[in-house]
């Protein structure tokens, strides 16, 4: 049976834009009360405001969650005013272009601390209450490119693939606790995600797929409503990955820089 998200509290980071804008609008109208994260709070008050009519009790929290202050701020306020978190949408991330020959160290650097370190900040102060609490859902956004490294993208593969594997150890020691663990893999998605890419070499990064940020929203909700491991999206997605796993020398030869 499906999980009634009313009356939930749902905690979404990267919610001032793209999926995790439409995430929030979801939940919202499920009759949850969310808390958006994001930097750019004017965004996230804009979104309050638009959500003034939905039964939850909604609140944002500017955020950066890179930030250790930031986050454990995010965490507090959250714990104040509501005193749980059923569910927790890692979703904030930005993405990262370049040979890895030309890459900037520094933008490399700043890309592991939102996308890795940060989702892992995270996570690892909201879980001692859902442990207390013994139930809570934790959401991930990964990338279908979080399971196969492509051209052009070794930075954003690594956050992926490194989010994932923590992911997968956490999963292993939260079912004790009853709190579950997924992972969403999208393919590529209308967004402005890769409009704000800062390219550290001139190449042309080719998209899979191009969903729209409300089908992956929908993917989110449901998969609060009927948790699982991991869903893979997109069909070209799906049979990238299938390739992949049945012939990856065959693989190796279609992607390669030419
Ligand atoms: N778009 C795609 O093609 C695609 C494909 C596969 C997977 N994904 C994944 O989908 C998720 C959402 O991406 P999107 O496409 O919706 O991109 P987006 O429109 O650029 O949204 C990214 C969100 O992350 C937030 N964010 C970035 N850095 C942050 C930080 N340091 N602290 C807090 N929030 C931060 C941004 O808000 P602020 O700038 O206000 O902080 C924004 O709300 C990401 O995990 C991405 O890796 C995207």
């Amino acid at each position: 049976m499906a999980i009634d998200l009313r009356n939930k509290i749902v905690v979404i980071t990267g919610a001032s834009g793209g999926i995790g804008r439409e995430a929030a609008l979801f939940f919202a109208k499920e009759g949850a009360s969310v808390v958006f994260a994001a930097r750019r709070g004017e965004l996230l008050a804009e979104l309050l405001d638009e959500l003034k009519d939905t039964p939850g009790r909604h609140m944002s929290c500017p955020t950066d969650i890179s930030k250790e202050e930031d986050v454990k701020t995010l965490v507090g306020e959250t714990l104040k005013k509501y005193g749980r978190v059923d569910i927790l949408v890692n979703n904030a991330a930005v993405s990262y272009v370049g040979r890895v020959a030309d890459m900037n160290l520094e933008r490399a650097k700043s890309a592991l601390d939102i996308n890795l370190f940060g989702t892992i900040k995270v996570t690892r102060c909201i879980l001692p209450c859902m442990i207390k609490q013994r139930s809570g859902h934790i959401i991930t956004v990964s990338s279908i490119i979080g399971r196969r490294g492509v051209p052009y993208r070794s930075i954003y593969c690594a956050s992926k693939f490194g989010i994932e594997g923590f992911m997968e150890s956490l999963r292993s020691e939260t079912e004790k606790h009853n709190i579950a663990v997924s992972i969403i893999r999208p393919p590529s998605v209308k967004t402005d995600f890769s409009k704000k890419i800062k390219h550290d070499s001139k190449v042309t990064h080719h998209a899979l797929d191009n969903l729209d940020p409300r089908t992956v929203a929908r993917a989110i909700i449901d998969m609060a409503k009927r948790p699982r491991r991991e869903l893979n999206m997109g069909l070209l997605a799906k049979g990238f990955l299938f390739l992949n796993g049945i012939f990856p020398l065959l693989f190796d030869k279609i992607i390669k820089e030419r």
